[in-house]
């Protein structure tokens, strides 16, 4: 990642901390669980499970997640220690098992600092980054 590129998301990241803490917290201050509408499980991806989808969602998670998601998507990165609102572990059974269109539904509305991502990608873009997403935490792709 460029150095400005990561001075901006830094920034973006300590500029939400105060506004967005509460919001995903119960009044014990811990980080309630995220649930997509029953509806957006009916989603399904339309992509082909190829390579070159694969290629596409990994270098767009190379560019936009890994900075608080991290390489191997257990969100083991410097700036999820700094956040009170921590990053989702994509390694763990809890993400996993939810459908593709529940994942496409957080992706695209988000919640506090992960940000609503159908400001920035196209549905294709977040469809391969999810084909991506999901198969990061099996294999080292
Ligand atoms: C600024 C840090 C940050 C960046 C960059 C970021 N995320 Fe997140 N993400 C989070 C946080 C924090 C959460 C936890 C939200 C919550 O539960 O309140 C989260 C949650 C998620 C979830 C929901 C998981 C679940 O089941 O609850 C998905 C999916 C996700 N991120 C995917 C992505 C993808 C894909 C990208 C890149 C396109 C990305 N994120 C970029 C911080 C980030």
């Amino acid at each position: 990642m460029e150095k400005s590129r990561l001075v901006l998301v830094s920034t973006i990241v300590v500029l939400s901390m105060s506004l967005f803490s509460i919001q995903a917290q119960d009044a014990s201050g811990q980080q309630t669980p995220w649930v997509a509408p029953a509806e957006a499980d009916a989603l399904v991806n339309p992509l082909d499970d190829n390579q070159a989808v694969l290629d596409k969602g990994k270098a767009l998670y190379t560019a936009e997640c890994v900075v608080c998601h991290g390489r191997y998507g257990n969100a083991e990165t410097d700036i999820a220690e700094t956040l009170e609102q921590k990053p989702k572990n994509f390694t763990k059974e809890d993400f996993l098992t939810q459908s593709d269109g529940a994942i496409f539904w957080k992706l695209s509305e988000g919640r506090g600092l992960m940000q609503p991502f159908k400001t920035m990608l196209t549905e294709e873009e977040i469809w391969s980054v999810i084909m991506y997403v999901k198969v990061l935490a099996q294999d080292d792709n």
